[in-house]
């Protein structure tokens, strides 16, 4: 498993019966090279003590969050900025409500909730628990906050019950991770253009023309692209929205200039157009505030289509170009002449008229429109734009690789 060679993982073993299975997957981690420090909670301590820990990961281990926030050499900070990934295994019942609910209250808790390193959920529990719908509620807002999942898979536990809920075996683990950083490995060649956000089109120097849009679709794809390892660059138009400093973030204000910074990103080799660019700028902007007057008439001129360049180019054109289209009426018409017209590979068409769904909401519901495949188009239902971009960004990963 080559792309474990030199790796630094920050490995969390939690309380539970199957931290036995986590001293295993430390040891094939080192065995295969990787480089290992380790974090006990409280309870872990029940199951394996810190110098077996210490001795197979031949690493430090940490256990306090006080003695740590003490020592110079490396903060709850440092440490989560050291690891190139994090693993919790076994993640308790206790653990995983903790970290859904964003708690600092050990240094288990507290590294996770610094760390903008990726993160992988080994789940470990009875299988009612597993079942239960606060577990499920939980594990929900993991996924969303980006962790990965490994397992649980279907056994017989520790407790004498069968079901879903035992721990994932540590060659398993391996193989996942090993998976995940050759996948990071090839997709970090790879540059990926993100447009999200509306413009603002300026009338004089405090009034503009805008939309609704908040930026929210395109924020999650360009997470979903660079949480998969693509090199992401996000144009955004104004909005409130953070994302993570892996992302190349680009904050532009009007039409042209998310037309100059996309200018300037290419090449790239996948482009996805989610951005609200205003069609229509004004064709003379005031140098000073417009007096009131009784009767204001404006001129708007068109806007550069900044799709329709990046679709068009000749020599820089993205080996993948996919356009959104904001459709209330005909969406399948309306996106059909848009995938023909703009040029573009796919088109990710959503009806705006829909009440919560489309413009400022977290949720969306979209149909893609293909141009070079068999399916000539597919709709993924209604569901919260996280996810909506994680299985738009799977369809990518499968057309570019
Ligand atoms: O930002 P949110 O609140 O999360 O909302 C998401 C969204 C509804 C804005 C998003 O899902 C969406 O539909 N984005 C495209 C909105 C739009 O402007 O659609 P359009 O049909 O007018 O444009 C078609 C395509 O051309 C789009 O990819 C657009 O980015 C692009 N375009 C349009 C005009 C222009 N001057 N330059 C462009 O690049």
């Amino acid at each position: 498993m080559d792309n474990l060679l030199n790796k630094k993982i920050l490995f969390i073993v939690c309380g539970g019966v199957s931290a036995y299975k986590a001293l295993e997957t430390i040891r094939l981690l080192k065995k295969n090279k990787a480089e290992i420090k380790t974090i006990l909670t409280k309870s872990a301590k029940e199951f394996v003590t810190p110098l077996s820990v210490a001795s197979l990961s031949q690493g430090k281990v940490y256990d306090d969050l006080f003695s740590v926030e003490n020592e110079t050499e490396m903060d709850h900070i440092a440490l989560s900025r050291w690891a190139d990934l994090i693993i919790v295994a076994p993640a308790t019942a206790n653990t995983i409500t903790k970290l859904s609910q964003g708690s600092s209250e050990d240094l288990a808790s507290t590294v996770i909730l610094a760390s903008n390193k990726q993160i992988f959920i080994v789940p470990a529990m009875n299988v009612r628990m597993w079942e239960h719908k606060s577990i499920k509620d939980n594990i929900k807002k993991l996924k969303d906050f980006g962790y990965k999942l490994i397992g649980p898979v279907i056994g017989e536990m520790a407790c004498g019950e069968y079901g879903e809920g035992k721990m994932s075996e540590p060659i398993d683990i391996l193989k996942e991770i090993n998976s995940f950083l050759s996948n990071n490995q090839k997709n970090k060649k790879i540059k990926a253009l993100v447009t999200a956000g509306p413009t603002n089109e300026y009338l004089d120097p405090i009034r503009f023309i805008t939309n609704k849009s908040s930026g929210k679709q395109g924020y999650e794809i360009a997470k979903s692209l660079s949480n998969r390892g693509f090199n992401t660059t996000l144009i955004s138009g104004p909005t409130s929205l953070d994302i993570n400093s892996e992302i190349n973030l680009i904050k532009v204000e009007t039409a042209e200039e998310m037309f100059k910074a996309t200018q300037e990103n290419l090449p790239a080799d996948i482009a996805v157009f989610s951005a609200a660019v205003a069609d229509f700028k004004i064709d003379k902007q005031n140098k000073d505030k417009i007096k009131k007057i009784e009767k204001l008439t404006i001129n708007l001129e068109k806007n550069i289509d900044i799709l329709n360049y990046v679709s068009n180019h000749n020599s820089m054109r993205p080996k993948l170009v996919i356009g959104f289209a904001a459709e209330t009426t005909n969406l399948d018409d309306n996106a059909k002449e848009k995938l023909t017209k703009k040029n573009c590979d796919w088109i990710i068409a959503n009806d705006v008229s829909k009440k919560d769904s489309g413009f400022d909401s977290d949720y969306n519901e979209v149909t893609i429109f293909y141009k070079n495949s068999q399916k000539e188009k597919e709709k993924l239902s209604y569901k919260k734009k996280s996810d909506l971009s994680e299985e738009i960004v799977d369809r990518i990963v499968s057309e570019i690789n």
